[in-house]
């Protein structure tokens, strides 16, 4: 695939993968993206995981026809993109590998001390002459892990994202959905811890004229580039993304989904927009990603052990590790003898930042009945008036 004339995709995709990063399923594969400038000098911007390394060494060696590599830059170790590093130098044992310092400074924590002595580590702003394209280089900490540094390619006005604008699916995988839900999936999963460096990435970007984006994973970008640095400044800023509510339930014997679709109901009625989550059944991710794209949320849980039902405790607990702020959380709990989910919900949360809580709590006992209805009402109402 080409991206430009002299600028070439020779990345792979992943259909065998089950989990990424061990926990996110990957219902569509996901591809790990690798380029190729092609000039008076070479460039291979970074490798790919270890799954994938021959497929990727012989689209390289295709789209070098007869060529060899003078560099490879590191952007990001994380063994997705750095697992075929080994591989790639012991073919090609002239190229040079450019990195930042703290990528230089971790090489040995993966086994790759030995390629230290043919890396150089640049910073921020160096850059290096291919020819008539020219490689700029721009520090990302922590856009994911701390030795992330992205490239800007002038001549071309490309810009190397590493993980930035990524998205879960590979890329021979395309059913029509539209980027934005893999991709938000991706970055709140992902990325979404680290919304204050993903600002300073943006920051930098906007002082560039981006013809293309080349990201880590997913599709190359290089149209309505704004629709997709909007989405990131949104969700680097914890903003809702639109009005909505996600109601995510946990239930053992179907009474607390019955009272969570119940709710849903309410509300679709009056035109609110509302996704139902089942957190026993539904991916966790994709709830996870829900909750960051609507502006409220309602958490029902029923009482077990004494405590939250454990998928709803888990859900909480992600949502916290990624940041959750900004947002309007109601409740609703369940108990046959001793509701007490909700209070423990709440306390989770407390430690968020910018979290309104719904003055109405929901207490089922067992099954719904006209008291525990009028509390959804009431719920319903409080979450309208938003
Ligand atoms: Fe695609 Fe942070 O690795």
């Amino acid at each position: 695939m080409r991206i430009t004339d002299s600028i070439l995709y020779v990345g792979v995709n992943d259909h065998d993968i089950d989990l990424f990063e061990g926990q996110y399923p990957m219902h569509d594969g996901i591809s790990y993206n690798s380029y190729l400038i092609l000039d008076e000098k070479t460039a291979l911007m970074d490798s790919v995981d270890a799954a994938k390394t021959q497929e990727w060494l012989t689209n390289v060696e295709k789209a070098l026809n007869g060529r060899t590599p003078d560099y490879l830059i590191v952007q990001h170790l994380e063994p997705d993109h750095g697992g075929s590093l080994l591989a790639v130098c012991e073919k090609y044992p002239e190229m040079k590998l450019v990195m930042s310092a703290k990528a230089l400074g971790m090489l040995p924590q993966f086994g790759f001390g030995a390629l230290a002595a043919r890396a150089a580590a640049v910073k921020e702003n160096d850059t290096l002459s291919l020819g008539g394209h020219t490689l700029r280089f721009m520090m990302a900490p922590m856009v994911h892990w701390p030795e992330v540094m992205t490239t800007y390619e002038e001549s071309e006005k490309v810009f190397f994202s590493a993980d930035a604008f990524g998205k879960f699916g590979a890329l021979d995988e395309d059913d029509g959905e539209p980027w934005v839900n893999e991709a938000r999936e991706y970055y709140i999963n992902i990325v979404g811890k680290y919304g204050g460096p993903v600002q300073t990435l943006l920051k930098k970007a906007s002082a560039l004229k981006i013809n293309v984006i080349c990201p880590l994973h997913g599709p190359v970008l290089n149209e309505n580039l704004g629709y997709y640095l909007d989405k990131y400044n949104t969700w680097s800023t914890y903003a809702p993304e639109e009005n909505g509510v996600l109601i995510a339930f946990g239930s053992l014997h179907g009474n607390t989904g019955k009272a969570a679709r119940a709710l849903a109901e309410m509300l679709k009625e009056k035109g609110e927009k509302v996704e139902v989550c089942d957190l026993s059944r539904d991916h966790m991710s994709e709830a996870v990603a829900d909750a960051f794209r609507f502006d409220k949320l309602v958490l029902a849980s029923p009482t077990y052990d004494g405590g939250i039902f454990p998928f709803v405790e888990t859900f909480i607990s992600h949502l916290k590790a990624k940041a959750y702020q900004k947002r309007k959380v109601g409740f609703i709990e369940n108990g046959s003898w001793a509701p007490m989910a909700a209070k423990q919900m709440k306390a989770m949360l407390e430690g968020c930042k910018e979290l309104a809580f719904c003055d109405t709590v929901v207490t089922v006992k067992s099954t719904l009945n006209g008291q525990s209805e009028a509390q959804l009402q009431a719920l319903a109402q409080e979450l309208l008036r938003e």
